[in-house]
Parts: structure tokens; C-alpha cells; sequence
């Protein structure tokens, strides 16, 4: 693998093969010393033209975990802001050296066109480009759910016949985009589940069902319901009637997790606007993985990094 920029183009057995090395990394990350030797002396540059919290940490963490450099990059503060190019602030990451770029931006195809400009020679990481892609989120969504099902008979397997429902704002979401893919790949039956208004125009070329009903769905007694973050800041217009109605007919609530079956999955990519999308109860609960989606999410960029980066000199 020469860079990660999308889940759309990823093969089963590449996919199982990073889900395997993920697990290694985890049990790495349940050491004692929780470091490996497999990138030293490489630079690992996490170029952050928007906000986040979890996913740079968690690259950061996965970096230093293998022994790497890292220099965080963050718009803010950086000649970004005073009007710098991407192409400029490639090549003056390329002048420094750097093995790797994870790169999030809110212009969807940023990753892409940093990979095809030959402006630097770096392997890329798609941390999130606008309501594209997020592929590590996938990867560690996939990795969550097939742990949480098979636990430590988890090596060498897909997600076949698993029934996983995405709930919200479809629209906007890169998250959801990558599950689309990934999980298909992976052999789950995926099902959307939104308001009109928040749903992509097209999305006939996708391979889900989709469906309008949060409460059908729950009631079919999906393996994951998976909640997604209403996006304020991508949206330019109302697309629901008020806070109270949005939670009342899409959000999880305590009445919705209890119908849900016992061994039926909550999950959330963060952050979450608990009250609206997600109740503080479901959130909590047994069912949700939440924090295990954080804990994951260290291990798959251990393995993303590890395959984009190791071996690369011979
Ligand atoms: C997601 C993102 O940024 O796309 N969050 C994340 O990576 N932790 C989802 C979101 O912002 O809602």
C-alpha cells in the first residue's frame, strides 16, 4: 500500500490483513512498554487544516508507538493562514523529510491531489477530506465490530451477513461514506436511516437500503446501529425543524436502546452531541463501544502507518 485515501478501492484480503496487523498492534498496546522499534528514523507530518481532537491525538499516539518522528502541522497558526498553498506546504514538507502525511482538510479530493501532484514523496493518509472519505474511521469501526463479535477468534475474518444501520446526518458525513464501502467489502449488510433532507441526493449506486423510519429499524434488530454526529458547521441551511424534533424521530434514545437487542452494538465516531443525536444513557451504555472505537482507532493507524511506512527502504 502506497498511500490510504479512500476505502472504495480496497480489497477484502487487504482489508483482513490490515485488521490482522491491527490486532497485533493492539496486543503491543497491552504491554508494558508499548513501543516497537519498525519506524525509526521516519516522519510521520499530521497536516490538520481543520479541527480535531481524536484523530490527530491518535495518529500522534500511533506514530510515537512505532517509534517514529512526529511533527504536527496544524492550519492555525501556520503559514496556512496567511494564504500559503497546499502545493507550497507539500514542498516545504517534502524539504523536511517526511515519510508520511496524514492529511485532513476540509476540501473533499485534498488527499488525492497531494498524492497525484508529485509535489511530494511521501506515503498519504486521508484523516478526513470534507463529506469524502475518513478510511481510518472505517477501518477502526470494521475492527471494533468484528472484536466485538468474535473477539480473539477475530484473525483472518470479514463481517459477513452482520447487519449494521447508519443513523443521521448521511449528508455531510465522510464517515458514513467510508462505511458504506468498507463494511460491503467486508460482507455486511449496511441500511441508511435518515430525515430526506440529510441524505445524499444519490444514492443509488451505493449498495444499502435506505429508509426514512428510525424505529422500523430498530425494530428489525440490527447487529450495529451506528449514530452519526450532526454536522453544524457543514451545514449552510435548515435541514430539520428544531433540536427536540431531530431527537424524537433520529436520535437514540433510553426507550429505542432498550427495544434494541442485548448483544446489538451502539456505536459513535465522536464527537458526540449527546442530548441530540445520541442520549447520555445510550451513550453510557453496555451496548455502546464508544470508547472502545477511541482505543481501536490507535491500533489501526499503528497498522496503517506500519504497512504505508515499513520496508519501504528495501
Ligand atoms: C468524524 C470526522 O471528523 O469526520 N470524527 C472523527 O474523526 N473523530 C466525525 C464527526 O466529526 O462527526
Amino acid at each position: 500500500m502506497r498511500h490510504l485515501l479512500s476505502t472504495r478501492d480496497l480489497r477484502r484480503d487487504e482489508v483482513v490483513a490490515l485488521l490482522d496487523i491491527a490486532e497485533d498492534m493492539a496486543d503491543v498496546s497491552g504491554r508494558e512498554i508499548k513501543k516497537l522499534p519498525a519506524l525509526r528514523g521516519k516522519t510521520v507530518v499530521n497536516l490538520f487544516f481543520e479541527d480535531s481532537t481524536r484523530t490527530r491525538v491518535s495518529f500522534e499516539v500511533a506514530a510515537k508507538r512505532l517509534s517514529a518522528d512526529v511533527i504536527n502541522f496544524s492550519a492555525k497558526g501556520s503559514s496556512v493562514s496567511k494564504g500559503e498553498s497546499l502545493k507550497d506546504t507539500a514542498q516545504t514538507l517534502a524539504a523536511m523529510g517526511a515519510d508520511a502525511v496524514v492529511i485532513r482538510h476540509g476540501a473533499s479530493g485534498a488527499p488525492r491531489v497531494l498524492a497525484d501532484s508529485g509535489w511530494i514523496d511521501a506515503g498519504i493518509v486521508n484523516a478526513g477530506d470534507g463529506t469524502h472519505e475518513h478510511p481510518t474511521q472505517a477501518l477502526l469501526d470494521a475492527f471494533t465490530i468484528r472484536k466485538r463479535l468474535h473477539g480473539v477468534a477475530s484473525r483472518g475474518r470479514g463481517l459477513d451477513g452482520v447487519a449494521v444501520t447508519i443513523v443521521g446526518d448521511i449528508l455531510h458525513s465522510r464517515v458514513a461514506r467510508s462505511n458504506v464501502w468498507l463494511l460491503t467489502t467486508l460482507g455486511a449488510h449496511v441500511s441508511l436511516v435518515a430525515p430526506a433532507t440529510l441524505l445524499p441526493v444519490d444514492t443509488r449506486h451505493w449498495p444499502v437500503t435506505v429508509g426514512y423510519d428510525l424505529d422500523i429499524a430498530i425494530d428489525s434488530a440490527p447487529d450495529v446501529v451506528m449514530m452519526l454526529r450532526i454536522q453544524s458547521e457543514r451545514m449552510n441551511a435548515a435541514f430539520f425543524p428544531n433540536a427536540r424534533e431531530y431527537s424524537r424521530e433520529w436520535g437514540l434514545g433510553d426507550d429505542r436502546v432498550d427495544r434494541l437487542p442485548a448483544a446489538s452494538m451502539v456505536m459513535h465516531p465522536g464527537p458526540m452531541n449527546r442530548g441530540l443525536e445520541i442520549s447520555a444513557a445510550a451513550a453510557d451504555s453496555v451496548q455502546s463501544t464508544v470508547l472502545e472505537q477511541v482505543a481501536n482507532g490507535v491500533s489501526i493507524r499503528m497498522a496503517v502507518l506500519y504497512s504505508l511506512l515499513a520496508g519501504s527502504d528495501s
